[in-house]
C-alpha cells in the first residue's frame, strides 16, 4: 500500500469517514482506493466475535470461543511465559476467526476492591500489571494479529465512569496510573491503545493532548493508533486534535460531518487530519499482512486454558489438609463445585464453546456433592445447609466452592461492599463446625473479607479461572499441579482498611485519589497494618530455599546496572514452581517514598532437589520516584534495600547497594529559602558561618535560660529560618544588601 499516495487521493469525506467506525466492530473500507476494513472484537481473556450485528454490554450473543482466565487470575501466575502464551493463542483464534485487533489487554490500576471490573485487570502493582500487559500484547501480535491496550488513562471504577474525573496529583500518575502502562507501550509496542471514558484532572481521556499525545508519542515512542472506547467521544474535532484518531463504534456519520466541518473552518488543520488517517491506514496495512488461517483446535485450546488456570491458583492458607489423598472421602459443597463462576459481566464475556466445572471432573466413588446454597439469590437455605452439613460430617474433608455470584461484580458498575453473600458465609461457618477439615475455594475477581478464616483449614483462591476451571482446581486439590499463583493484590481484613476507601466513588464527577502513591501495598506497608493476605502471598505444596543474594556491586551511580542473583532450591519433596520477588526498598530521606516496590519478578519450576540461580537487572527507574519540580524520574543518592521475598510482608534476603546520583539537581537559593535546605550544598558551611557571626546571636545566656533541649531549639530556629530573616532576627546587623551578596556567592559556588 502506498499510504501517502492514498491520502492524497483521497477526498475530505472518505478521510474523515475512516476515522470512525462502519459498526459496531469494523472501520470503514475505502473501495474504489483499495482500502479494506479492520475487524476489532473484545478481549481480553478470549475473543467476544459478534456478527455484523453487535453491542459492547456483553448481551448480544458472539461465535462459541473460549474463555481462558480472566485478568486477576493470570496477573497471579505472575509468569511471563503463561500471558505471552495466552496471548499468541488468542493471536492464532483471531486469525482464523478474521479479528484484526483484539481490544485487550486492560492495565487499570486496582485502586480499590469495589472497581466493578478488577476481574479484567491485573493488579494494584503497576510494574506487574505493565509486564503481564506487555507479555501479552507481544504474544497476540506475534501472530500479526492487533492489540488494543486498555483503558488509557485513570479508569478505576465503574461509577459514573462517563463523566467522572479522576483528580490525580502529577507523581502519582507517573509512578502508578501511567506506570502500569508505561512499560507496556515501550516494550511490546501494541497496534492500539483505546482511550477511556472518564476524565483525568478535568479533561476527557479521548481529548487529553498531555497523554495522548504528549507522553504516549512524545515520551514513550507510541506509533500506533488511538481508539475511542465505545462512546468515548464527546468533541470529535478536539478529540481529533488531541490524538484521538479512530472512534468507535461512531456516531452514524455525525462527527465525520464535524471534523469536515472543522476542516472547512480552518479550526482544525488537513494535516491533522492526515496523521490520523495515516495512522489508521498503517495499522490496516499490519493487518493484511498476515492471512486468515483455518479454523483453530479449540480442544487444544480448552486444555490450555485448563493448565493456565492451574498456574494461576493461588493457595491463600493450607493447614496441613492439601493436596486432597484420591481414595479420601470428599465432600463439594457449594453450587459453584457443579456451576463454577468463571468469568465476569460485561464487554469481555465469552460464549464458551464448554465448560468443565469440578463436579463433572470428580471420581463419583470417593466424592459426594450438595449444593449448599443458590448462587442467584442471597437467602440462607436451611434445608441446604442441613444437606451440606451431613455430606461434611460422613467425608474426612469439605470442600466449599464459594465466592461472588455474577450480580456482585462486573462491568458498569462498582461493588458497594467487599462481603461475600450471607448464605455463603453461613454455609461456611456450618460446615466448618460439622468437619474440622474445612477447604474452602474462592471464585472471585477481588479481594472478599473471610470471617470465616479462622475456622477453615484451607482457602485455595481460583479467582475467575475460565471455562476449564473446575479441571484445573481438581488438578491443584489433588495435588497433579503444585499450586504457584501469588497474590497481585492485597486482601485487607475489612474494606475500611482499604487507602482508597475515605474518597472512593467520589462526590458527583469529581474522584480524588488521596492517597496518592500509596495504592495497595505502598500503603498497608508503609502503615504497617494488618492484612489477611498481603500482596505477593501464596502457598505451595513444596518448599524452596532463597540463599546467596549477590549484588554485581556494592556501589553504583544511578546511570549504571546492578545485577541481583540469588540462588532457588526446592527442598520439598514435590515438583513445582515458585516465584521470586525483588522488592527495592529506597532510604528514608527528604522524600516520601513506600517502604518497597516490586521491581522484579521470575517464575521458575524446580524438581525436588533441583536449584538454579535467579537474576535481575536493576537501571535506575527500579530506584527512582517522579520528582515533579524537575518533571522527570530521578533516583537520589543514598543506600537502597534490595530485598527477595515470598510476599510484600515475608522478606527472606536483602542486601543493599549505595547509589550515587550522577546528576544532582542544584538547589537556586533565594531570600525564602531556609537555612537547613542551604547547609545542604556541600561547600555552604565558610559561607554560612560568615553571615551567621554576623549576625551575632550567640547569646548563650538566652539559650540556657530557656532550660533543656535549648541547643536543639536554637539549632531548628536558625535551620527553619528562611535568610531575608536574618534582618529582623540580628536586629539590623545583617542588612538585606548583605544577604543578596550571600546568595550570589553561594548560588556561584558551582554545581553541586
Ligand atoms: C468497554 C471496552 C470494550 C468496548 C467494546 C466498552 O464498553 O469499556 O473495554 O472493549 O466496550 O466492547
Amino acid at each position: 500500500m502506498d499510504i501517502r499516495k492514498i491520502i492524497e487521493e483521497m477526498t475530505l469525506e472518505e478521510k474523515a469517514g475512516l476515522c470512525s467506525g462502519a459498526d459496531f466492530w469494523h472501520t470503514k473500507a475505502v473501495e474504489r482506493l483499495g482500502v479494506k476494513r479492520i475487524t476489532m472484537s473484545d478481549g481480553p481473556h478470549g475473543l467476544r466475535r459478534q456478527e455484523e450485528e453487535g453491542d459492547h454490554l456483553g448481551m448480544g450473543g458472539s461465535v462459541p470461543a473460549v474463555c481462558f482466565p480472566a485478568g486477576c487470575a493470570t496477573a497471579a501466575s505472575f509468569d511471563r511465559e503463561l500471558i505471552h502464551m495466552l496471548g499468541e493463542e488468542l493471536g492464532e483464534e483471531c486469525r482464523a476467526e478474521g479479528v484484526n485487533v483484539l481490544l485487550g489487554p486492560a492495565a487499570n490500576i486496582k485502586r480499590s476492591p469495589l472497581c466493578g471490573r478488577n476481574f479484567e485487570y491485573f493488579s494494584e502493582d503497576p510494574y506487574l500489571a505493565s509486564q503481564m500487559a506487555a507479555n501479552y500484547i507481544k504474544g497476540v501480535q506475534s501472530k500479526g494479529v492487533g492489540t488494543s491496550l486498555k483503558h488509557f488513562l485513570a479508569n478505576n471504577q465503574e461509577h459514573r465512569r462517563m463523566s467522572s474525573s479522576s483528580e490525580i496529583d502529577e507523581r502519582t500518575l507517573r509512578e502508578i496510573y501511567l506506570a502500569a502502562f508505561e512499560e507496556a507501550v515501550k516494550e511490546s509496542k501494541p497496534w492500539t491503545i483505546m482511550c477511556s471514558y472518564n476524565r483525568i484532572n478535568g479533561t476527557y481521556a479521548a481529548e487529553n493532548k498531555k497523554f495522548l499525545t504528549d507522553v504516549l508519542r512524545g515520551e514513550w515512542g507510541f506509533d500506533g493508533f488511538v481508539v475511542s472506547d465505545w462512546g468515548a467521544v464527546n468533541n470529535r474535532p478536539a478529540d481529533l486534535t488531541a490524538g484521538l484518531d479512530l472512534e468507535m463504534p461512531g456516531s452514524f456519520g455525525m462527527n465525520d460531518e464535524k471534523i469536515i466541518e472543522a476542516v472547512k473552518a480552518g479550526i482544525l488543520s488537513e494535516e491533522a487530519l492526515n496523521t490520523a488517517v495515516e495512522r489508521i491506514l498503517r495499522i490496516v496495512e499490519k493487518s493484511y499482512a498476515v492471512d486468515k488461517t483455518a479454523p483453530y483446535d479449540k480442544e487444544a485450546s480448552h486444555a490450555l486454558a485448563r493448565k493456565m488456570a492451574g498456574e494461576c491458583m493461588v493457595l491463600l492458607k493450607n493447614e496441613g489438609v492439601l493436596p486432597l489423598s484420591k481414595e479420601d472421602k470428599v465432600a463439594f459443597i457449594g453450587e459453584f463445585a457443579e456451576k463454577p463462576r468463571y468469568q465476569g459481566g460485561g464487554s469481555s464475556h465469552i460464549n464458551s464453546f464448554k465448560t468443565e466445572s469440578a463436579w463433572d471432573g470428580a471420581n463419583k466413588a470417593y466424592v459426594t456433592y450438595a449444593r449448599g446454597y443458590f448462587a442467584g439469590e442471597d437467602k440462607t437455605d436451611e434445608a441446604l445447609i442441613k444437606e451440606a452439613v451431613e455430606a461434611a460430617k460422613a467425608a474426612k474433608t469439605a470442600v466449599v466452592f464459594a465466592g461472588l455470584p455474577d450480580s456482585y461484580e462486573s462491568e458498569g458498575y462498582d461493588r458497594s461492599h467487599m462481603r461475600m453473600p450471607d448464605c455463603q458465609n453461613a454455609l461456611i461457618e456450618a460446615v466448618s463446625e460439622a468437619n474440622p477439615n474445612t477447604v474452602v475455594v474462592l471464585h472471585n475477581g477481588s479481594p472478599v473479607e473471610m470471617p470465616w478464616i479462622n475456622k477453615v483449614k484451607a482457602v485455595l483462591e481460583v479467582y475467575l479461572g475460565g471455562q476449564a476451571v473446575g479441571g484445573a482446581t481438581l488438578d491443584v486439590l489433588y495435588g497433579d499441579v503444585n499450586p504457584s499463583g501469588r497474590l497481585a493484590e492485597t486482601f485487607p481484613i475489612q474494606l475500611e482498611d482499604n487507602p482508597s476507601y475515605l474518597y472512593y466513588r467520589g462526590e458527583g464527577d469529581t474522584v480524588e485519589y488521596r492517597e496518592g502513591i500509596f495504592v495497595g501495598y505502598r500503603y498497608y506497608d508503609k502503615k504497617k497494618m494488618e492484612v489477611l493476605f498481603p500482596f505477593g502471598h501464596g502457598l505451595s505444596y513444596t518448599e524452596f530455599s532463597f540463599t546467596n543474594l549477590k549484588l554485581s556491586a556494592a556501589e553504583i551511580k544511578d546511570t549504571d546496572t546492578l545485577e541481583v542473583t540469588v540462588d532457588v532450591k526446592n527442598i520439598g519433596s514435590r515438583a513445582g514452581k515458585t516465584v521470586v520477588q525483588l522488592y527495592v526498598s529506597p532510604p528514608t530521606g527528604d522524600v516520601i517514598r513506600p517502604v518497597r516496590e516490586l521491581k522484579g519478578f521470575e517464575k521458575i519450576f524446580l524438581a525436588p532437589g533441583e536449584s538454579k540461580t535467579v537474576s535481575f537487572v536493576l537501571s535506575k527507574r527500579a530506584f527512582s520516584y517522579f520528582d515533579t519540580e524537575i518533571g522527570e524520574f530521578r533516583a537520589p543518592s543514598g543506600e537502597y534495600g534490595i530485598e527477595i521475598g515470598a510476599s510484600s510482608r515475608n522478606i527472606l534476603q536483602s542486601a543493599s547497594v549505595k547509589l550515587t546520583e550522577s546528576k544532582s539537581r542544584r538547589l537556586k537559593v533565594g531570600m525564602d529559602t531556609i537555612f537547613l535546605d542551604v547547609l545542604k550544598l556541600p561547600d555552604a558551611m565558610p559561607l554560612v558561618n560568615e553571615i551567621v557571626r554576623k549576625m551575632d546571636v550567640a547569646d548563650a545566656g538566652s539559650a540556657e535560660s530557656m532550660g533543656e533541649g535549648a541547643a536543639e531549639m536554637v539549632e531548628s530556629v536558625l535551620g527553619y529560618m528562611p535568610l531575608h530573616a536574618m534582618v529582623s532576627f540580628s536586629g539590623g546587623k545583617v542588612t538585606f544588601a548583605d544577604i543578596e551578596d550571600f546568595i550570589r556567592r553561594i548560588n556561584e559556588g558551582g554545581d553541586f
